[in-house]
């Protein structure tokens, strides 16, 4: 019997009517993979116990199982789907770190909007995205799926993410409207979930899963802020972590699931385990048996649980029925769970337009979204003599060297299930496309692509990790490839890691090219062939050879659909490169975790001779990055008086000026240092950016507003938020090794420094 016309007492009806198995249910998420899993799920919607699924994306199938869902629960309950919607679902944007690296939330907001419509189309109803977390280490693969190491870029990029999916208000003023947060998710868009909560990415040694210990200071200041930001942006949904933080598992970790989520960063969504993340409380030997587990997970904070075997919130009629867990809190998830569904209407239209699906999946703009955004994120390292853009006037011949060049699935990266090869731009096919008739253009492989050690988890899934030929010959295709760049007026030698080196379950003990790829890249520069690097990676990767001997380096990330596109248009001067690093570039996995924002210690002037062995700074700054324009900053000043009190505000401006014949993208970025206090504060931390298009021979005033947000901090001296009267040095520029400075005093309450701007001056050097 279908529940209509209900109303909107409809929920708390529902609470009244279902049965505890039913309630039960409601709370657990299938995995609808292959035999027996599938089975599992089926089984569980005959008998009204799933609330949720996942890995499901045919239209058809959706509708099928939705079916057996309602049918199968006396109060014809729909359902939700939902999928690993990271970037992109037909349309494959750029990998989420290559999509932080534009620093621009707007376009970031539209990629996200197109995934969600997409998703939507198919059926799907919840994204688990965006992934916020913090990656200070690169060898930790999942740091491809975040916004990079600095808590105010992550904040903006997880808002910016949850906007796109979930449509709503982009200002987070009205967002914070209860009326709405509760609102329905808008037509062609998806609840969206920020996960894993929280400090995933502090796994000791960079391994994926191990234990995180996290200090207070860290967790405020650095792992939080941007679960914060999705929260005020409206997130519906976060997920756990599966590791231990500080001891204590996350999904069993109250601490973390109610006080700190609920209460004090206000969350009021549902919270679902990562998989299998409550029956792994026995694997950790923290829960005794699987009933113990389901009632720790849901004390809590837990709502839902994510299975791939049989779930342990089967058990929880074990803590009802013992009290250990009351109903009430039982239906305080019920609840958010099921106004979940309201919120995607749900219970009003629970199936999908199979046919509208093929027209949405193939809609052309989606592809220039996605290409507009790999041209955006990518990384200009470096370009000695202006090697590029490379003139197509004067280009007779190309050689395109390297074993991803012409690799569509490693084009695509990792996290992404429900791709079209086919339609997927390499590239070689963008070079050859874009050049076609203009000049020549010769693919030569080189090496072969490189395999794991230890084979990925995905590829148990069926995911395609297509290697090279049986029959490759590398003596030969070696020296083939030194050959057609020796031929060639320029050569492109695409270079990284194949996508299944990153992702979960893909981190790394080195930093290095992996295989021969550095005696390729060796080889093809000894030709004396100009040669541009394009790397396909998503992490800081060992460039100590290359930086001084390859003149041209692109960062192009997993570009996507349309990655070839992009970067074809990128290095023939169609787009000028404006992305910027979101993390800081190590010289070599010696130095890792390694990052801009570190504090001064009592030896300032060692910083860069820590090792003896290797320089300890970083090949290239957090937030740097190259254009083909050339910007100058000027007349970095407080606007009115430098001085102001705990809970004032000022302007910061500057004048950034295009010197170049080219108009061109620059991300202004503001870095603020705090002088004395209750802690040490780091040397310099990102506090304001904006990403400003400036004509050739133009000059932008740009403004910032300091003021207590970007001041505060959270100090194990005072063991809570804290705003210090101090004097602050502010540098602004193109990346965290600004040299242009100003500088103000924040005042203690009462002092007349306010009053006279001649005192308290922030000392400049
Ligand atoms: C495990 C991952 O940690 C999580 O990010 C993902 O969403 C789930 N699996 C579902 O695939």
């Amino acid at each position: 019997m279908a529940t209509t016309g209900l109303g909107p007492d409809r929920v708390e009806q529902l609470i009244e009517e279902l049965s505890t198995v039913e309630k039960i249910g409601q709370l657990t998420q299938y995995f609808y993979l292959r035999p027996p899993q599938s089975g599992l799920a089926e089984a569980a919607l005959a008998r009204a116990g799933a609330g949720a699924l996942l890995f499901v994306t045919d239209p058809a199938e959706i509708n099928r199982l939705q079916r057996l869902a309602i049918e199968g629960s006396p109060h014809g309950i729909p359902v939700l789907f939902g999928f690993d919607v990271i970037h992109g679902l037909r349309t494959i944007l750029p990998v989420p770190i290559g999509l932080a690296a534009s620093w621009d939330p707007d376009l970031v907001e539209r990629a996200q909007a197109v995934a969600a419509r997409e998703a939507r189309a198919v059926g799907i109803h919840w994204a688990f995205a965006p992934m916020v977390d913090i990656a200070p280490d690169p060898r930790w693969g999942r740091m491809v799926e975040g916004a990079g190491e600095d808590p105010l870029l992550g904040s903006v990029i997880a808002a910016a993410q949850v906007r796109g999916l979930q449509g709503l208000q982009p200002d987070n003023e009205v967002v914070r409207d209860e009326a709405v947060r509760d609102a329905s998710i808008p037509e062609g868009h998806v609840l969206a979930g920020a996960k894993h909560f929280v400090g995933y990415g502090a796994a000791r040694g960079g391994r994926d899963y191990d234990e995180v210990d996290l200090s207070d200071q860290q967790l405020h200041n650095v792992y939080l802020p941007p679960f914060r930001a999705a929260i005020e942006a409206g997130v519906r949904n976060i997920m756990c972590a599966y590791m231990d933080v500080n001891g204590v598992p996350a999904t069993g970790n109250h601490r973390l699931l109610t006080d700190l989520l609920r209460h004090e960063l206000g969350f009021e969504g549902w919270v679902v385990s990562d998989a299998d993340s409550v029956r792994d409380l026995t694997t950790h030997h923290v829960a005794a048996d699987l009933a113990d587990a389901a009632a720790r997970a849901i004390e809590a904070g837990v709502d839902m649980e994510m299975a791939t075997h049989q779930p342990a919130f089967d058990r929880l009629t074990d803590a009802l029925r013992s009290g250990r867990i009351s109903t009430e809190r039982l239906d305080a998830s019920v609840r958010r769970v099921l106004a979940a569904k309201e919120a995607m209407g749900l219970f009003e239209d629970p199936y999908v337009d199979e046919e509208a699906a093929r027209t949405i999946l193939a809609d052309p703009t989606h592809r220039d979204v996605a290409r507009r955004a790999a041209e955006a994120g990518a990384v200009l390292l470096r370009n000695e003599a202006d090697l590029l853009p490379l003139a197509p006037d004067r280009l007779h011949s190309v050689a395109v060297i390297g074993p991803m060049a012409d690799s569509p699935r490693d084009t695509l990266g990792p996290w992404v299930f429900d791709y079209d090869l086919d339609e997927t731009v390499t590239v070689l096919a963008g070079l050859r496309d874009r050049l076609d008739g203009q000049a020549q253009v010769d693919h030569a492989p080189g090496i072969p692509l490189d395999e794991r050690r230890f084979p990925s988890m995905f590829a148990e899934m069926g995911e395609d990790a297509t290697g090279s030929p049986a029959d490759f010959d590398t003596a030969a295709e070696f020296d083939r490839a030194v050959r057609t760049a020796e031929a060639a007026d320029v050569a492109v030698v695409v270079l990284g890691e194949r996508q299944d080196m990153i992702g979960e379950n893909a981190s790394r003990s080195s930093l290095e090219l992996p295989g021969r790829q550095l005696t390729l890249l060796q080889a093809v520069v000894a030709t004396g062939t100009p040669t541009v690097l394009v790397l396909l990676s998503a992490r800081p990767l060992d460039l100590r050879w290359a930086a001084e001997n390859v003149p041209a380096i692109l960062e192009a990330w997993y570009p996507g659909s349309q990655g070839g596109a992009a970067v074809a248009n990128l290095l023939l001067g169609d787009a000028t490169p404006a992305g910027k690093l979101p993390f800081t570039w190590p010289r070599t996995v010696g130095q890792v975790p390694m990052s801009y924002a570190h504090t001064r210690s009592h030896s300032p002037d060692g910083q860069g001779t820590r090792y003896w062995d290797e320089e300890s700074t970083p090949l290239f700054p957090f937030g740097y990055g190259l254009s083909y324009a050339r910007f100058a900053y000027a007349n970095a000043r407080v606007e009115g008086p430098d001085a102001t009190t705990l809970d004032g505000s000022l302007t910061i401006a500057v004048d950034v000026t295009n010197t170049s014949e080219r108009d061109g993208v620059e991300v202004v970025q503001l870095y603020l240092h705090q002088r004395y206090g209750a802690s040490s504060r780091p040397v310099r931390l990102l506090k304001g950016f904006r990403r400003v298009a400036i004509g050739a021979g133009a000059t932008e005033r740009v403004r910032f507003t300091v003021g207590p947000q970007e001041r505060r901090y959270w100090s194990s001296a005072t063991g809570d938020w804290t705003l210090d009267p101090s004097t602050f040095e502010v540098w602004v520029g193109g990346d965290s090794a600004a040299t242009l400075r100003t500088g103000f005093t924040v005042a203690p309450p009462g002092n007349p420094a306010v009053a006279d701007p001649s005192r308290g001056r922030a000392p400049r050097r």
